[in-house]
Parts: C-alpha cells; sequence; structure tokens
C-alpha cells in the first residue's frame, strides 16, 4: 500500500491519508480534543489521556494508525488492533473516527478501505469492528456497504453516559489474499 495517498471528498475536498508518525503526537491529541464526548465515550480508550495518544504513537507494534490530513490538520483517525499471539492472532479490530466536520464525505469509507487493506497485507484473515446498536449506525451502515456480516447481537451490553443500556453489534469481514473482491 503506497502512502501517501491523495484522495478527494464527495464535496470536492482534498485530503491526504498517511500512516501515523511520531511527530504526529501533539496534534492526534488536537484532534481528539475536538471530538465530542458523545464520540469519545464509545472509544474503550480514553484518548484524553495523554498516555494513551502517546502509546499508539510510540509503539505500532500491535495497533496500526492511519491518519487523513486535510492542509495540515487532522481530520480523521483509523486503527487496526492486532495480536501477535493467541487465539486472536488472525484477527485484527477496527476503529475509525471522523471529524464532524468532514463525516458524509466518504472519508469514513476510505479509511476503512485503508485499514482493510493493511490488515490484508499483514496476513490477517479476519477483521472485526464492534458498534453500539442506535448510536453508531452511521458506521454500521458504511460497514454493510463493504460486506461486513453480522457474527454476533449482545443484547444491552453497553452503557451510555446516561446509565441507559445499548445492544452491541459484532460485525466482521473476511479477507481474501487479492482484491478480487471489492
Ligand atoms: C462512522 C463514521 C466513521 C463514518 O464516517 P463518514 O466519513 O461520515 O462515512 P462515509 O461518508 O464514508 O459514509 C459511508 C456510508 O455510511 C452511511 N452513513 C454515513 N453517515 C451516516 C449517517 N449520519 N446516517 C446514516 N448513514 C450514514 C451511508 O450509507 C454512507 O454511504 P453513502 O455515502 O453512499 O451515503 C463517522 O460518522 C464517525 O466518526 N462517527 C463517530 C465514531 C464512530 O461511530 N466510529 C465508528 C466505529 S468504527
Amino acid at each position: 500500500m503506497r502512502h501517501p495517498k491523495e484522495i478527494v471528498l464527495k464535496d470536492g475536498t482534498e485530503v491526504l491519508i498517511r500512516p501515523l508518525a511520531s511527530a504526529d503526537e501533539l496534534p492526534l491529541r488536537r484532534f481528539y480534543s475536538g471530538i465530542a464526548e458523545e464520540d469519545r465515550w464509545y472509544m474503550r480508550f480514553d484518548v484524553m489521556d495523554p498516555t494513551v495518544i502517546h502509546g499508539w504513537v510510540e509503539d505500532q507494534k500491535e495497533v496500526f494508525s492511519m491518519l487523513a490530513l486535510c492542509a495540515g490538520e487532522i481530520v480523521a483517525h483509523a486503527r487496526l488492533h492486532t495480536h501477535h499471539y493467541g487465539c486472536y492472532h488472525h484477527q485484527g479490530r477496527l476503529r475509525i473516527i471522523v471529524d464532524p466536520r468532514y463525516r458524509q464525505k466518504r472519508l469514513g469509507s476510505w479509511m476503512l478501505l485503508d485499514l482493510i487493506h493493511l490488515a490484508m497485507e499483514k496476513g490477517l484473515r479476519e477483521v472485526r469492528a464492534d458498534f453500539v446498536v442506535g448510536v453508531e449506525q452511521a458506521a454500521i451502515e458504511s460497514a454493510y456497504k463493504l460486506d461486513f456480516f453480522k457474527k454476533a447481537l449482545l443484547e444491552d451490553f453497553v452503557i451510555d453516559p446516561q446509565g441507559q443500556l445499548h445492544d452491541l453489534l459484532i460485525m466482521t469481514k473476511r479477507l481474501h489474499k487479492d482484491w478480487g473482491d471489492f
């Protein structure tokens, strides 16, 4: 996969996609400080904690990050979480977050495709993404469009900031050795 990659969004905005580099630590912290609590809550990591961002920047052995930048500013962050050992080592887990100003312009889909490509290059057999039903509906729609399938639905499994329980949808996509299925 060649990076940096230039893409043009639905509205003509030009965006650059490239892997995270060590100089991105502060800009990535700035990016997350602009993301609303209601989006951050479901991310499983406290991205307002500088040690979390530091960990992702410093050590990319298990967590690989891609950034999208517009005029030098980070506008999306996508992660592929992997395991070197054990029963999950064939599988990667995906997570994407797009700056609200850049949503619904296909940036999330571009990032998702990039992570799938990265997972294929790493020889993974499957990618997985977990979504909170009714909250992460946009992400569920874009996953269906890229041939992710429902693996399981865990009822009343995650909790929102108000204490309300929601279902968790686990979706997976099988990977093949070439790009034939795209
Ligand atoms: C989910 C998210 C990454 C999608 O990014 P995006 O750049 O807006 O997505 P895209 O523009 O590529 O949309 C792809 C498809 O998803 C669906 N979609 C996107 N936003 C939607 C919305 N608000 N409502 C319903 N469907 C939506 C559409 O089907 C769209 O396809 P289309 O362009 O052909 O209509 C973004 O909304 C986000 O960062 N949300 C908060 C964090 C999150 O939920 N992350 C997902 C965990 S992996």
